[in-house]
């Protein structure tokens, strides 16, 4: 953990609320560039629609978007949040629908952070019905600790870093809405 990196630009709440610094702006930056370059060469004469899972996917998104120099289109999809239920099923609450004319385009979903694959695994499962004529993921942060056996074969195409099983939060994730603005990632103390 990088307790030791002193920025001033941080927010006095960063040193009471997290426990350290897990990556920091510059080092998401670069992984973001090799992403891109891997997207750009695998999407050459592909159509590509990037589906960016909203709210915590916002901030990665934007930034993977403009290193990607393709044509491309992009959607913003939003579903509601039922914590730890079961909704093996695949069934969400679309709060902001998939897109129109999926069918026949090379989707790449993009997330914040796979956990236990749950969401990710429900996701899937809807975009499936559209028919595109390929599917993949790509996600900021892992967990690898904490993926469910049941959840295990879902790849991820595009993965920024593997993650211990902490809590996260900055660059677009929250913990109850908050420190999403945070520019770097940083471990949260313990949930209260
Ligand atoms: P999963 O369905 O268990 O894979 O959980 C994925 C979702 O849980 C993510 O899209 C996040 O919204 C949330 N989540 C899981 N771990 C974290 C974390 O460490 N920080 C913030 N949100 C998280
Ligand atoms: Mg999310």
């Amino acid at each position: 953990m990088r307790d030791q990196i002193i920025d001033l630009r941080q927010p006095r709440y960063a040193y009471s609320d997290f426990k350290g610094l897990l990556v920091t702006e510059g080092e998401i930056h670069l992984r973001i560039v090799k992403l891109a370059g891997e997207i750009c060469s695998d999407y050459k004469e592909k159509k590509l629609v990037m589906l960016c899972i909203l709210d915590g996917a916002c901030e990665f998104c934007a930034d993977l978007s403009r290193q990607i120099s393709l044509r491309f289109e992009r959607h913003f999809v939003k579903f509601a949040s039922y914590g730890n239920s079961a909704i093996s099923s695949g069934k969400i609450e679309k709060l902001l629908d998939f897109p129109q004319g999926l069918n026949n385009k090379d989707v790449l979903i993009v997330e914040d952070i796979i956990d236990s694959g749950r969401t990710l695994a429900n996701i899937l499962h809807e975009i499936r019905k559209y028919r595109p004529s390929s599917i993949r993921t790509a996600s900021l942060f892992s967990k690898p600790q904490k993926r469910l056996e049941e959840f295990s074969r879902i790849k991820i195409h595009y993965n920024g870093f593997f993650i211990p099983d902490e809590f996260i939060v900055g660059y677009g994730l929250d913990y109850a809405g908050k420190y999403r603005n945070f520019r770097h990632v940083a471990v949260l103390k313990k949930l209260r």
